[in-house]
């Protein structure tokens, strides 16, 4: 018998944690055939709480094994986000004939009638991630002046021979750089004047990728998530930056001066990138939790709260001259694939019929057709709900909208619609559709344009149909296919 409750909204092949509360992703890193993926986890709580660094692997990108608990609190205070890195070349000096993992995080420590003290810590593990230790010099790193020192993301920078740091330092972030893990340098600031600043500036990433897989052509993407302020009704959100990094400064482009929402959703936060091989051709992946701090605290879930998006593959793409950054699904989601429809040049009628049969939940749409054409699909309908996902090419926009979802009542801004602009498409639209139990992630424009968002539909919702204006619109191809995770041989159900 599967274990996976059908009832709870957890997602069937999104991580979320067995039990109790979660939020960001943290420490991503591919080591010895493992991807791990630790998060921030209120162990006896499902609202957040005193912070740990919860644990689970995966081989595939999509089947989870949690892990106990990797990081408690201690003397210095709770473990709030960060990174891990391979310490290839054990700067660190932590290791002896192996390389092992090393856990760059932030000590929160609440001080009586005062504002908490933020400082910088290390842990290290020769275990592949299953222990360990803090290091005794903690913490290594700390701020006079910011109230909001937090989230560092480190990582080698092969020009410079050091380790960078990029962390959130109130409304900007700060650029750090070391030898060893343990002594900073502080080499600039970014941030001032530039993007947006309707909340406080918290986990950034900062990654280089190739233009339109060109390696002469590198540019430096910087990805700086948004806290949820309550004069704005969208609450948290992530935005990017594309620019240059000599290993001490980030210089924006010229397009980085307008704010560029790295999601039009309500529920992509917190998220960082990470590299799958420890070569530079390695891909660039990414993560986000699946939530927003305007009402994370109040989803109807039992049991367990926070789920994680899918893992999506990260490309720097130029399109109508500008460099975009594009998220398609991990590849590796296509394995998780059962096909249930798959047509080409099919009339609408003949895709309607066809839709109308289907009762489904965890699945994947992909649509392609003439994009001077608007198409709206119905996902997760039943007799009180729907969630409408469509491009209107009026507007040339792609939206999804959760009025009438499901359950909404736990917060006065989880109902509406979110649109994002589609840049210059020609011929045809494609989108991507995922959907499961209680989320939507649509990809459009072939990644370009990309929208998270939760949904507590009825248990019984499961129709899918289509509409357009055009009663002869002809998709170019139609395919679904049921997602459902991976068992690797010979593990038990
Ligand atoms: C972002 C965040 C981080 C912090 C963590 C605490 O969602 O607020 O800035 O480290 O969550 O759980």
């Amino acid at each position: 018998m599967s274990t996976i409750s059908t009832t709870d909204y957890r997602g069937i092949y999104h991580f979320s944690p067995k039990e109790k509360w979660m939020n960001d992703p943290n420490g991503m890193v591919f080591f010895k055939g493992e991807y791990h993926l630790f998060y921030q986890h209120h162990p006896f709580g499902t609202t957040w709480g005193p912070m740990h660094w919860g644990h689970a692997v995966t081989k595939d990108l999509v089947t989870w094994e949690e892990l106990p608990v990797a990081l408690a609190p201690d003397e210095h205070g709770m473990i709030f986000s960060g990174s891990a890195v391979v310490d290839w070349n054990n700067t660190s000096g932590f290791f002896d004939d192996e390389p092992g993992l090393v856990a760059i995080f932030t000590h929160h420590q609440e001080v009586p009638n005062d504002h908490p003290i933020q400082r910088q810590s290390l842990a290290y593990s020769k275990n592949s991630g299953r222990t360990w230790m803090k290091y005794e010099g903690n913490p290594v790193l700390e701020h006079e002046s910011f109230v909001d020192f937090r989230d560092p993301k480190v990582f080698w920078h092969e020009q410079t021979k050091e380790w960078i740091m990029i962390i959130a330092c109130g409304q900007t972030v700060c650029l750090y750089h070391s030898p060893d893990l343990k002594d900073w340098t502080l080499g600039s600031e970014f941030g001032a004047g530039i993007g947006s600043h309707d909340g406080v500036w918290e986990c950034p990433d900062l990654f280089p990728l190739a233009v339109d897989g060109d390696a002469s052509q590198e540019k430096w993407v910087m990805l700086v998530s948004i806290g949820a302020d309550p004069a704005f009704k969208e609450g948290s959100r992530t935005q990017y930056f594309t620019g240059d990094f000599n290993g001490i400064t980030f210089v924006p482009d010229e397009a980085s001066h307008t704010v560029r929402w790295f999601d039009h959703g309500r529920d992509n936060y917190a998220g960082v990138s990470w590299s799958d091989i420890p070569a530079e051709d390695g891909r660039r992946l990414f993560m986000g939790w699946m939530s927003n701090w305007m009402y994370a605290n109040q989803t109807p879930t039992e049991g367990y709260r926070g789920a994680m998006t899918i893992a999506r593959e990260l490309t720097l793409e130029k399109r109508d001259a500008e460099v975009l950054l594009v998220q398609r699904p991990a590849r590796e989601l296509e394995q998780a694939r059962t096909a249930v429809l798959s047509l080409q040049n099919a009339s609408i009628r003949q895709v309607s019929e066809q839709l109308n049969t289907l009762r489904l939940v965890n699945y994947e749409i992909y649509a392609e057709w003439a994009s001077d054409q608007s198409v709206q699909f119905a996902l997760r309908s039943g007799s009180d709900n729907e969630t409408l996902i469509g491009v209107d090419a009026s507007q040339n926009e792609v939206y999804v909208d959760r009025s009438r979802s499901g359950i909404s009542d736990f917060h006065e801004h989880f109902l509406g619609r979110h649109a994002a602009g589609l840049k210059a498409v020609d011929g045809n639209q494609h989108v991507r559709i995922y959907v499961d139990y209680s989320s939507v992630e649509v990809f459009a424009n072939d990644g370009q344009a990309v929208i998270t968002d939760l949904i507590y539909p009825d248990e019984g919702s499961k129709g899918i149909s289509v509409q357009s204006e055009n009663k002869d619109l002809v998709f170019a191809s139609l395919h679904i296919y049921e997602l459902s995770p991976i068992r690797a041989e010979g593990q038990s159900e």
